[in-house]
């Protein structure tokens, strides 16, 4: 609903059960629903505000994930809902469009909530992607996808223990897409577009189709690339996003599945090969034109102009030596300005590097050029085996002593058991 020139949205999250083609209803929880949420979606300049009700039988939050925002609005480990109670946050959306997506954030909990089901996206749109030629017809041939595997118990249970070969957490066997098993998805046009988004605990996706065709990869996490990036495979580890543009011929079939080649997930129990979802073509399609050539500007930011520059490295349950602490306050970032982070994948562990509030720029991977899919606004970047890469991003408003953001590693039980810290902006 809009009044007074607010978007409002009521989230509730809640537990309930879902069939899941265990034989029996599986227990889930969920948002507005018994197993994931509602697309929340709203425009750059809108102000929004969120209802949040919690009638889990648990404190949780809801964080925004990837959204720039005041931190305590964040939804971050600070902004606890307790059960029974409503938060209500508030702010002015204030970046370009993306696919953002929300999810709980309790310290200690977060694997498991997200793991039970509450999660869902968050789509902001902007005049610069309204005015291109691309696929934006919800649900017709403009689909989010959430992708998350699970493991079941004998029980049809989701299985919430991990082997001691997962130190990443849980790598399922079921891929369910939006919460569905067995997914599928009827093209009506010539292409469509996937807003892809790893939804999983701690297993990375590379996302292929089954005769290796080629698609437009047009946006990552914080928004539009400037130019598309022609792929076949594309790599998501949890918590990142991309869109792509995917072009189909009437009548035929076409599988959409992840080809790991990360053998550490393969050695935990994860298979190597997972079939994610179907498309079928129709015998006739509606005309789609090709993906513009030019798609927005972003700006680069500017090494030069760095004030500050700070190592993470992430290791053990740790970043740089010390476990999250609630009570700590990690890094002092002066508003207005940029600076360089450099992460180090230090212990070869199966990591990632989110930071919250901003969306940044990769400017090196191990002193290398980055590839062009990561020429655009990250706001999680994988780290392979040791690798060590550069990110550079600006801090432009919003100030806070009181409350922080996080950074921390998205592979969820390595951020519950401690590779997370604080950052303040003042
Ligand atoms: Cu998607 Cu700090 O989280
Ligand atoms: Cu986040
Ligand atoms: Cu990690």
């Amino acid at each position: 609903t809009v009044e007074d020139g607010t978007r409002r949205f009521d989230l509730t999250l809640q537990t309930g059960t879902t069939d899941l083609g265990r034989g029996t209803p599986t227990p889930t929880w969920g948002v507005n629903g018994d197993l994931l949420g509602p697309t929340v979606r709203a425009q750059r300049g809108e102000r929004v505000e969120l209802r949040v009700e919690n009638r889990l039988p648990e404190t949780s939050t809801l964080h925004w994930h990837g959204m720039h925002l005041p931190a305590e609005m964040d939804g971050g480990p600070h902004q606890l809902v307790e059960p029974g109670e409503t938060w209500t946050p508030s702010w002015t959306i204030d970046q370009p469009a993306a696919t953002l997506w929300y999810h709980p954030h309790l310290h200690g909990s977060t694997a498991e909530h997200v793991y039970r089901g509450v999660a869902g996206m968050f789509l902001i749109d902007d005049p610069e992607e309204a005015a291109l030629d691309l696929p934006r017809d919800y649900g017709v041939d403009d689909l989010p996808l959430i992708v998350q595997d699970k493991s079941f118990d004998d029980d049809g249970e989701l299985d919430l223990s991990t082997s001691l070969f997962e130190s990443a957490g849980i790598i399922g066997d079921t891929v369910l897409v939006n919460g569905t098993p067995g997914p599928y998805a009827d093209v009506t046009t010539e292409a469509v577009r996937l807003r892809l988004l790893n939804g999983a605990n701690a297993r990375p996706f590379t996302f292929t189709f089954d005769d290796g065709r080629t698609f437009d990869l047009i946006a990552t996490d914080g928004g539009l690339l400037p130019a598309p990036v022609r792929l076949t495979s594309l790599q998501l580890s949890p918590g990142e996003r991309a869109e792509v543009v995917v072009r189909f011929s009437p009548g035929e079939r076409v599988v959409l599945r992840s080809e790991n080649s990360d053998t550490r997930t393969t050695f935990a129990g994860g298979r190597d090969r997972l079939d994610i979802m179907q498309f079928r073509a129709a015998d006739q399609l509606d005309p789609a034109p090709a993906v513009p050539a030019k798609l927005a500007e972003v700006p680069r930011l500017d090494p030069s102009d760095a004030a500050t520059e700070r190592s993470f490295s992430l290791a053990g349950s740790t970043i740089n030596g010390r476990p999250m602490d609630m009570s700590r306050i990690d890094e002092v970032v002066t508003v207005g300005d940029t600076e360089i982070w450099t992460v180090t994948n230090a212990d070869g562990g199966s990591h990632n590097f989110h930071v919250h509030d901003v969306q940044f720029q990769v400017l090196d991977i191990d002193g290398r050029e980055p590839p062009p899919w990561l020429g655009g606004w990250k706001d999680t970047v994988w780290l392979r085996h040791g690798e060590r890469v550069r990110l550079i991003m600006r801090f432009t408003d919003y100030t806070s002593t009181e409350w922080p953001y996080m950074f921390h590693c998205h592979t969820l039980r390595h951020e519950d058991s401690g590779m997370m810290g604080q950052f303040v902006v003042v």
